[in-house]
Formats: structure tokens, sequence, C-alpha cells
């Protein structure tokens, strides 16, 4: 199976780009099941229900978010309705929506999502691994799911670490999200498992982390916080990160970053083995 997580969706500029490039990108890189983290499509902060049909109309299976997943706070109780969407697994239990779903390719495999919340420079949550192992009771990889995906929405790039190691053979991917720069430490753990650090946003990133760059230049500098965050509007480069499982263990073959348009240098996956 070939899986394609990609980053943050940043606004107005990220949704056109994915809305626009992924059926093509899907068909060319013979993409099984997308995932995507949308928590900052809706103008930097959140989602709506229209922008989430919009998302899954374009040829995402599944949208994760994080800390700005409520951020819209009128158009919520889609996450109640919509069982593609995802928030953390260690929210309260109160909160519209799940933690996880499984879900199905065109040809009926099975992949299981599980979104995380980190815990370290955000706002407390509950504890990430609880919240994964009750996820993942009574669901093994190879068994009852064909693959398993993890998003860990978190700001430190060891608590993603740790979540990597910890489940290294047990998921097919543990994918960073939440801190809008790619890292390039793309790798399959010595388990099986493939891991990113973070896979970077879709968004312009002649900015600061997708913001236009002009209001947090000057908060930064004159301490006063001035000017209004707001998306930056240039073209928005796609990245994330594209896996490959063998379907017999759910373990990856292959993983690759990826990255499309924009500003960064581009980089594809290998044609399909
Ligand atoms: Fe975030």
């Amino acid at each position: 199976m070939r899986l394609l997580f990609l980053g943050d969706i940043m606004g107005r500029t990220g949704r056109t780009a994915v809305a626009e490039q992924l059926p093509g990108l899907r068909k060319a890189w013979q993409v099984d099941f997308v995932i995507a983290n949308a928590e900052n499509a809706a103008g930097g902060f959140g989602v709506t229900g229209a922008i989430a049909h919009s998302l899954f109309e374009a040829g995402v299976d599944c949208i994760t978010t994080g800390n700005h997943a409520f951020d819209q706070k009128d158009d919520i109780s889609f996450f109640d309705d919509e069982p593609r969407m995802l928030r953390p697994a260690n929210f309260p239990r109160s909160n519209p929506g799940r933690g996880a779903g499984l879900y199905f390719t065109k040809d009926d495999r099975r992949v299981l999502v599980i979104q995380l919340h980190g815990q370290r420079f955000m706002n407390p949550m509950d504890d990430m691994i609880p919240a994964l192992e009750r996820e993942m009771s009574g669901m093994s990889l190879g068994h009852e799911a064909d693959a398993i995906v993890v998003d860990v929405h978190a700001e430190a790039t060891s608590e993603k670490y740790v979540i990597g190691h910890y489940m290294d053979g047990r998921v097919s991917l543990v994918c960073g999200s939440h801190t809008h720069v790619p890292t390039a430490d793309v790798q399959v753990l010595p388990g099986g498992t493939a891991f990113q650090a973070d896979a970077g946003m879709c968004g312009d990133y002649d900015s600061v982390i997708g913001m236009e760059k002009h209001a947090p230049i000057e908060n930064m500098v004159s301490k006063i916080k001035s000017g209004r965050m707001v998306p930056a509007s240039g073209e928005a480069t796609i990245c994330g990160i594209v896996v490959d499982t063998d379907d017999r263990t759910g373990l990856s073959t292959g993983a690759w970053a990826v990255r499309v348009g924009g500003r960064l240098a581009a980089a594809a996956p290998p044609a399909k083995g």
C-alpha cells in the first residue's frame, strides 16, 4: 500500500494548492490512501465543515487536526457527524469527534489512523501513551488493520521520537505535525515503522510558519503585539511524506519526504515498486 501524509494545510493558499494538485499527485504517485492535517486550513485557525468537505472532494481520505481543531467554534459539530475528521485522542473525552478511525482504501484495505497531541510547550492534555494504547486496543498491524498511521501533533521533536520508537514495529508510520517546517530525518526505524519528526506544512514558506511575516517580525522587534496574524498568500509548497507498506505485515518498505511547488526544493517518491 502507498500512503501519503500531508503536513498542516495553511490558509487559502495551502488548501487551494491541495485541492488543485492532489488529484494529479494521487494518480501520478499511485497513492492508495491520503491523510492530511487541516487544523490551520481556515485562515490559519481551525477548519470548517465546508473546507473539510472540499478536501475530501480533492481526494483526502482522513483529516487530522491538533491544538487548533476547534478554533472555528461555531462550526465544530461536524466533528461528531463526519467519521473522517479526527481530533487528538488525548483531548477531553467530552470534546466533539474522535481520536482515531478505521478507514478503507478503494480496494477495501483497512487503514487505522490515530491522532495525538503533544504535552511539552503546548496546552497540557492527557498523557499520549495511554490514549494511544486505548486506540490500539484490539488492533494489530497485519491483522485488524493493513496499515496504521499515528499523527503526533506536537511542538517537541523529542516527544515525536519517543512515540516513533515506542510504536516501532507496531504501526506503519509515525509522523509529526504542528511545527510547519519539514524535518530532514525521514527514515524507516529498525522495527519497520516509517518516521518523520515533522511533515512540514502545505503553505507559503515566504512567511513565519505560514503567517504573513511582517507582523511577527514587528512583534519581536517592538515587543508590542500590533499586527494581526494572517496567513501568507504566496504560492504554497505541498509538503508531506509518502510511505510504502508491505501488505502482508503492514510495516514500511520505504519512506520519502515530498515537496511540490512554491519555494522549497522539489522532492517526489520513486515509482511504486
Ligand atoms: Fe498545531
